[in-house]
Order: C-alpha cells, then sequence, then structure tokens
C-alpha cells in the first residue's frame, strides 16, 4: 500500500510516517507540506519527512490557489463564521485536500492519510473534501485511533530514532498561513485567562501600536481585491503587505467561543489583520453598489456559505450554488474603499464607485433636492394601510 500524508513537520505527523509503516502495513509513505505563506523554511521539514523514513517528500507551492481561488470567494461572501471568525484555517483545509488528492492520484497511491485528532473540525474537512474529489481514495487518520498522549507519542517516535528537541514547548496549538493564525489551547482554555502578548505574532498590542493613523485604499474588482493605494496587485502580494500595515497598527485579533461542528465548544483566538480589512471593505463597498433587496438577501446566503465552509462542505452542491449566487451579485461590486487604520480599528472613511447606485441628486437636503417628497405621502398611505387597518379592528374590540 502506497499513502500520501499530508506534513507539517510537527510531532503528530512526524509519528504518523512510522506509525503508519509499523503498525499499518503501509509499505510507502510519500509526505507532502504544503506551503501556504506561514513562513516557515519548509526544506527543513521536507528532510525530516525523509529521516523519518518517507519515501518521498514533496513541498508544493499553494499560495497563489489559496488566497485567488479559496481566500477571495470567501471575501466576496463576507464570510464571517458566528458573525466573528474569516475561516483562516478553514479555507486552508479544502485546498490541502485537492493537493493530496493530486499528490494521490500522480503517484498512483491507494489512501491519503492526515494527523487530526478526533475532536477537531480539521478531520472533518479534509475527510470529507477528499472523499468529494475522490470517493475511491481512502482515507487514513492515525491520531484519530492510536490513543497515544503526547508523551507517548514522543516516546514511540523515539523508539525509531526520531528526535523531538525539547523544546521549551509552547502549551499552544498554533495553526498558521498567509491569511492568519488560530492559536488554541494550554491557559486559553480557561475562557476568563485573557491572551497574553507571547500569543500573538501578526499583530501589535494596543499598547505598541503608532499614535498616528494610517491610510490604505483598497480597490476591488468585481468584488475580488486588485488594488492597493492605486496600484495594481497580484493575491499574495496584496494580502502580505496588508498584513503589516493592518498588523502594525493591531488590526484583525478575534477572541471567541466557537460551536465546532463536533459538538464541542472552544475557545479560540485568531489574527487575521488583511482578512477582517478586506471585508469590512468589500462589505462597505456592496452597501454602495448592490440595491437594498440583494444586500439583505446575500446576508443570509453569506451566513449559510460561513456554516458550510466551517462544516468542511466546500466541495459541496449547496457550496457551489451559493458560489453561483454570489457570483452574480459581485458584477458590479467594483471600485475603491479608503480605510484608516489607527489603534486596533479598521475605520472605513469613504468609497467610490463607477458602479455606485447612491446619487446624491436623491440624498441630498439641499436645494439640488430632486426627490419628489410630495410623492412620499400616497407610499406613506398604501404602506401603512395594513397597519392602519388592524388598530381600527382592534380599537373596535
Ligand atoms: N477552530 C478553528 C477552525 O476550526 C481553528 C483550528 C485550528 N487548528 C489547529 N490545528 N490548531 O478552523
Ligand atoms: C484538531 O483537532 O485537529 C485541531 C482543532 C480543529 O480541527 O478544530
Amino acid at each position: 500500500e502506497k499513502v500520501v500524508l499530508a506534513y507539517s513537520g510537527g510531532v503528530d505527523t512526524t509519528v504518523c510516517i512510522p506509525y503508519l509503516m509499523h503498525e499499518w502495513g503501509v509499505k510507502e509513505v510519500i509526505t507532502l507540506a504544503a506551503d501556504l505563506g506561514q513562513g516557515e523554511a519548509l526544506e527543513p521539514i521536507r528532510q525530516k519527512a525523509l529521516t523519518a523514513g518517507a519515501r518521498e517528500s514533496l513541498v508544493v507551492n499553494g499560495s497563489e490557489d489559496f488566497i485567488a481561488n479559496y481566500a477571495f470567494p470567501a471575501i466576496q461572501a463576507n464570510a464571517l463564521y458566528e458573525t466573528r471568525y474569516p475561516l483562516s484555517t478553514a479555507l486552508a483545509r479544502p485546498l490541502i485536500a485537492k493537493l493530496l488528492v493530486e499528490a494521490a492520484e500522480a503517484h498512483g497511491a491507494d489512501a491519503v492519510a492526515h494527523g487530526c485528532t478526533g475532536k477537531g473540525n480539521d478531520q472533518v474537512r479534509f475527510d470529507v473534501s477528499i472523499a468529494a474529489l475522490n470517493p475511491n481514495l481512502k482515507v487514513l487518520a492515525p491520531a484519530r485511533e492510536w490513543g497515544m498522549s503526547r508523551e507517548a507519542t514522543i516516546t514511540y517516535g523515539e523508539r525509531f530514532g526520531l528526535e523531538f528537541p525539547v523544546k521549551k514547548s509552547s502549551p499552544y496549538s498554533i495553526d498558521q498561513n498567509l491569511l492568519g493564525r488560530s492559536i488554541e489551547a494550554g491557559p486559553l482554555e480557561n475562557p476568563w485567562h485573557e491572551p497574553t502578548e507571547e500569543v500573538f505574532a501578526m499583530t501589535q498590542g494596543l499598547a505598541s501600536t503608532p499614535d498616528d493613523p494610517d491610510y490604505v485604499e483598497i480597490g476591488f474588482t468585481q468584488g475580488i481585491p486588485t488594488h492597493l493605494n492605486g496600484t495594481a496587485m497580484a493575491p499574495v502580494p496584496l494580502i502580505e503587505q496588508l498584513n503589516q500595515l493592518a498588523g502594525r497598527h493591531g488590526i484583525g485579533r478575534i477572541d471567541m467561543i466557537e460551536n465546532r461542528l463536533v459538538g464541542i465548544k472552544s475557545r479560540e483566538i485568531y489574527e487575521a489583520p488583511a482578512l477582517m480589512v478586506l471585508i469590512a471593505a468589500h462589505r462597505d463597498l456592496e452597501s454602495l453598489t448592490l440595491t437594498a433587496d440583494v444586500t439583505h438577501y446575500k446576508r443570509g446566503i453569506e451566513e449559510t456559505y460561513s456554516q458550510l465552509v466551517y462544516n468542511g462542505l466546500w466541495y459541496s452542491p449547496l457550496k457551489a450554488a451559493l458560489d453561483a449566487f454570489v457570483q452574480q451579485t459581485q458584477q458590479q461590486v467594483s471600485g475603491r474603499v479608503r480605510v484608516k487604520l489607527f489603534k486596533g480599528n479598521a475605520i472605513i472613511v469613504g468609497r467610490q464607485s463607477e458602479q455606485a447606485l447612491y446619487s446624491e441628486e436623491l440624498a441630498t437636503y439641499s436645494e439640488d433636492d430632486q426627490f419628489d417628497h410630495r410623492a412620499a405621502e400616497g407610499f406613506i398611505y398604501v404602506w401603512g394601510l395594513p397597519t392602519r387597518v388592524w388598530s381600527e379592528r382592534l380599537r373596535r374590540g
């Protein structure tokens, strides 16, 4: 049996290599590390997999695909799970699943594997995405079944000559990519405990943000971020630069208790500076360019969309149908939004679009007013008629 294993270089995925071979009789393990802009050197990670017994160790750069085809559609959908979490981890899973399936097919593997535990959302996202992309592939999840504690896992690895440097091991579980960082566990498991500055890496604490604001102008083309301060930018550098700008001002920190699909509530800390700014700016541009009914209807679509992504249904028929709705709405969403970055806030201070439905002649209270005030009277009579009838009926008793 030949297996492609999703590989991060961490303890669990490293121990998965000998475990798959010695406990589950896998002949050949091919590891795949996805570069999603997590800012780690991947060559040592590639070597580590070979040392642990992998036959081949693949590194695939998925950053461009990640931003253009996973993050940007989510921005068009203003996707925030439970109105707050911008899905920075959740969006990476269907892409990693795709890379695993492609590698399995290219190498003639019978199965793919991942190191997720049985308590999280990530296992669901991997398993369901892989099944959607190639239902003939088996999915192996050793860490879901081996029942070993962290210490036992390390001891098991040491039997096969693996070394896990006794780094002052961080009590936190951290997932990171170009969009953001997700931090959980350790002292954060107490929901009353305030996160200390050490958990953050992309954002400054408010005590050390600049005392003067920065302004950034974000250009959108049909709902896709394409420009920063008037300069056309490719997806990856646009996110990188905006992460820097917004992170410096402490923007994009989230602290929440969230509902996992597996029924557990968990305390999560996120930082996602660029993503949070882009969603706020995009939503604002929609308020300028979409009609009231589309805007209001889209809110419901956005909530369902966010749940689908969180719950691992990126590749699903309902998600595809919602994508079609969102894409249709985005044709008019082009223009620019001016954002003031200051003390943890991304404040929208201006918006502009050739497709704007906003009309100054209609909105103004000055003498240029073109709104027919007399027309309001008849409208209000008809609009209020059901309420008037109801009230009269009530008074008659
Ligand atoms: N709770 C978040 C999510 O479901 C983050 C998960 C982070 N994963 C991790 N291995 N630390 O998307
Ligand atoms: C995990 O258990 O793999 C991390 C947490 C999550 O997936 O939600």
